[in-house]
């Protein structure tokens, strides 16, 4: 048995003896064993970084996603007064990618800044400091977090449940949901869910706020991830629900297949992060998609440098092309960024971007890629696309 299906073995055998318990588990625990099980969950597995080979997230692609971003903490710091540590905690930092390529360009940026800029990088199981002066990052964190899946069948919301059949194959139920906050949210929609949508409800959102409250004592949340308003999250067009999978750049296996060897995600509804940090003290600055916000913060800028740079044909290519990557709106740069503010009094988003005169200063010596950012020139990764419409059917599957 190699290591993947050991790892598999144990994380199946805990849904099965929970389900043994139970008689059934929520769908948004199935999710929770499958990533987070100790020793054995998708993203505990220490012995390797398994997100990188399904699938890239922005700061493995280039560090100029990290260079903006450090322009963005800058302005931050300038708008805080200056304070003589100025910490950022990130959560979720994976393999440190974006905390090497924030901390490497902070001192091209200022080196006052650079100074009093205090990086936590954190992860799982990581201790976080707590009442900082300064900003909470996450990229791609919060679309991880388990969900709690519906359908609405006969004007209700029922709930998936995962349980065993008589040959204790894993199958799918649906229950009349009898979550309160599920069912409350779900009728406060504007637009009502029509007969058949399929969901999810992201059930880790407010502890998470709860988490980020206590860390910030002043000054601000960035939050990247992909998604958008309540209104899109749960429209027709996404009435098949919004839940993927990914294993080695292929996505759209059944949930139930490579249990705990294969990412799990779903569209992240920033309204309900929004309202969870209004509830936690904190305000909303502004949600925007991640090519506004990285034009803001000198992209484009770093690009034009690029072009001008005396590079190898396929160096120039392939940083430039990651660029793209980062900003088209049908790859990364679709992704929203959601900024919110503590205890300080910038409350418009215009506030926070740097001149563009400044931009042009910032941006001269723009980052190229290093051997461990990912390779993304055209047909390095053929991303495959499996449909499956039969989740809420008596899907079974054989272990
Ligand atoms: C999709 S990866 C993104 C990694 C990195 N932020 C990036 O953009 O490349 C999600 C990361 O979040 C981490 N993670 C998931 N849930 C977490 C939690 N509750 N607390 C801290 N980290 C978590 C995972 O271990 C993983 O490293």
């Amino acid at each position: 048995m190699n290591l993947n299906s050991e790892h598999s073995s144990h994380v199946i055998g805990e849904i099965r003896s929970r389900i043994k318990r139970t008689g059934k588990i929520p769908f948004s625990e199935f999710m929770e064993v499958a990533l987070y099980l100790p020793k054995y969950g998708y993203y505990c597995v220490n012995e390797k970084q398994p997100y990188q080979e399904d699938y890239f997230t922005s700061p493995s692609v280039s560090p100029v996603f990290g260079a903006c971003i450090a322009i963005q903490l800058m302005q931050m710091w300038l708008l805080l007064c200056k304070p003589k540590e100025f910490a950022v905690v990130e959560i979720g930092c994976g393999n440190g990618n974006l905390f090497r390529d924030i901390t490497n360009f902070a001192s091209k940026v200022n080196a006052e800044f650079a100074a009093c800029l205090k990086y936590f990088p954190t992860d799982i199981d990581d201790q976080v400091p707590s009442q900082i002066i300064g900003c909470v990052i996450s990229n791609e964190l919060l679309d991880a977090f388990p969900v709690a899946r519906f359908r609405v069948i006969e004007g209700s919301i029922n709930e998936v449940f995962v349980t065993l059949d008589e040959n204790e194959n894993i199958i799918e139920v649906t229950e009349k949901c009898s979550n309160p906050q599920i069912n409350e949210y779900l009728a406060s929609l504007e637009n009502p869910l029509q007969e058949g949508h399929k969901g999810e409800f992201n059930v880790g959102i407010d502890d998470w706020m709860r988490k980020v409250t206590d860390i910030l004592s002043k000054g601000f949340v960035i939050t990247i991830d992909y998604g958008g308003y309540k209104e899109d999250v749960y429209s027709k067009s996404n009435s098949k629900g919004t839940l993927q999978t990914y294993y080695k750049h292929v996505y759209g296996l059944s949930p139930y297949q490579k249990v705990g060897q294969q990412d799990l995600t779903a569209k992240l509804d920033f309204s309900r992060v929004i309202d969870a940090g209004y509830a936690n003290g904190m305000c909303n600055i502004g949600l925007i998609e991640q090519a506004e916000f990285l034009k803001n913060n000198g992209i484009k800028e770093m690009e034009n440098q690029i072009r001008n740079l005396n590079l190898g044909n396929r160096e120039k290519q392939e940083n430039l092309y990651a660029i793209d990557m980062l900003c088209r709106a049908d790859r990364l740069g679709g992704f929203k960024v959601l900024i919110q503010s503590k205890n300080q009094d910038v409350r418009i988003l215009e506030k926070l971007w740097t001149s563009r005169d400044a931009l042009d200063g910032l941006a001269k010596n723009p980052p190229l890629k290093k051997h461990d950012h990912i390779g993304i020139l055209p047909n390095q990764y053929s991303s495959s696309y499996v449909e499956i419409d039969n989740l809420f059917e008596d899907f079974t599957e054989t272990f």
